[in-house]
């Protein structure tokens, strides 16, 4: 039995999804905000190893309830606040979910008698702020820069984690990973909101130049990754979870939108007519390239999918999936991006 936080997001559903299809049981504890969504989830309705619990990671009497209750081996912590772009238009709920929430877990967790209990934190590579175009990639030694409330909330939740395992003892694990896409992420984040937007016909945006890198990394090769830091990551350590994939975002828009010509032509026009640019994301992080070499060697992991296989099974997920896109995109969602994104579409 595993605890997960944020199992109803994009990253915690496809690993819950894996974990249950593995033959592990799992509790799942997500508030169920604007980016949590049940719909996620629906292939394990009924199915007696998914435990879902709708609540707040802040919430320390549930958390120690669950703790108590279902005594799990592990507690595997996505739960935050994820869009970069929400952070800078309100870094509060940032500072409160990911950094408040994740020290009441680890209070918890530190006050849990489980036998062999192990927690990994969920983190990400923006912690390491930017690159130039000539930097050596992030490894686990780089340090600590982040730039963006999210980044910071972030790195503030991974130091505390690494305070428990120095000062406590805590068993702890940390993963730092690069830009995941695949089937079930809310069309906020650049690849499913270029397909969701080039379906409907509308401007694909491009933030300032389009030439900032990231590093992409399918959803399900992130997934096994954690799976393999869980099982045989040693406790303080950390570990950089990538794709080997630099691509600018430029390079991202043109890759969608050859897939989406391939396989749904748009009736008159390419999709690539599409594209605008609009003013850059404030303090926008120039280049992440991740070194995972690390995890290759001590853990034996190393991605499945290239770029071009895994965005070509995204795309191909969103044209099969258009109900599930229209559910998570109505409701709050879609009146947070009426009053942010009003001037762009
Ligand atoms: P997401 O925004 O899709 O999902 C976050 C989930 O957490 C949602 O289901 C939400 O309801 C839940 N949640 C938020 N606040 C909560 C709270 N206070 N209590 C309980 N549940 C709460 O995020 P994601 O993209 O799936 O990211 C998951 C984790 O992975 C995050 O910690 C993120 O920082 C990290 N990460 C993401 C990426 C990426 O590319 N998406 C890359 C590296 C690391
Ligand atoms: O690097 C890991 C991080 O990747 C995770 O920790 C975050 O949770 C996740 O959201 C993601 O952050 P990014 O800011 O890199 O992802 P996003 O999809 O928002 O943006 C990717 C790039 O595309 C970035 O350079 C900004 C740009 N962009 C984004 C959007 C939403 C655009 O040009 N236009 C857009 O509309």
């Amino acid at each position: 039995m595993i605890l997960v936080t944020g199992g109803a997001g994009f990253i915690g559903s496809n690993f819950v999804l894996a974990a249950v299809a593995a033959g592990e049981s799992v509790v799942n504890l997500d508030k169920l905000g604007y980016a949590g969504h049940l719909e996620s989830l629906a292939a394990l309705e009924g199915n007696p190893r998914h435990v879902f619990v709708k609540g707040d990671i802040c919430d320390r009497a549930l958390v120690r309830k669950l703790l108590a209750q279902h005594q799990p081996r592990a507690l595997v912590h996505f739960a935050a606040e994820s869009h970069v772009d929400r952070s800078i238009h309100g870094p509060g709920e940032f500072v409160q979910t990911n950094v408040v929430g994740t020290f009441s877990l680890l209070e918890e967790a530190r006050a849990y008698p489980g036998k062999n209990f192990r927690f990994l934190n969920v983190s990400t590579d923006e912690v390491f702020g930017s690159l130039t175009e000539t930097d050596p990639a992030f490894t686990e030694k780089t340090p600590y820069a982040p730039n963006s409330p999210y980044s910071a909330s972030k790195a503030a939740a991974d130091h505390l984690v690494r305070a428990y395992h120095h000062t406590y003892g805590l068993p702890t694990l940390i993963s730092n990973c690069s830009n995941n896409y695949g089937p079930l992420q809310l069309p906020e984040k650049l690849i499913p909101l270029l397909i969701h937007n080039a379906l409907a016909g509308k401007a694909l945006p491009v933030y300032g130049d389009g030439k900032n890198v990231r590093d992409w990394l399918y959803v399900e090769d992130h997934c096994k990754a954690l799976s393999a830091v869980l099982e045989r990551g040693a406790p303080g350590e950390t570990y950089n979870i990538g794709g080997n994939s630099e691509k600018t975002n430029l390079e991202v828009v043109e890759a969608v939108c050859s897939l989406l010509d391939e396989l749904k032509p748009r009736a008159g026009g390419r999709y690539r007519d599409l594209v605008t640019h609009v003013k850059d994301r404030p303090g926008h992080d120039r280049r992440y390239a991740i070194d995972s070499s690390k995890i290759q060697r001590e853990l034996g992991w190393k991605p499945a999918e290239s770029f071009a296989s895994g965005l070509k099974k995204t795309v191909q997920w969103y044209l099969a999936n258009a109900d599930w896109v229209k559910k998570v995109t109505s409701g709050t969602y879609a009146d947070w991006v009426k009053k942010n994104y009003a001037a762009r579409s």
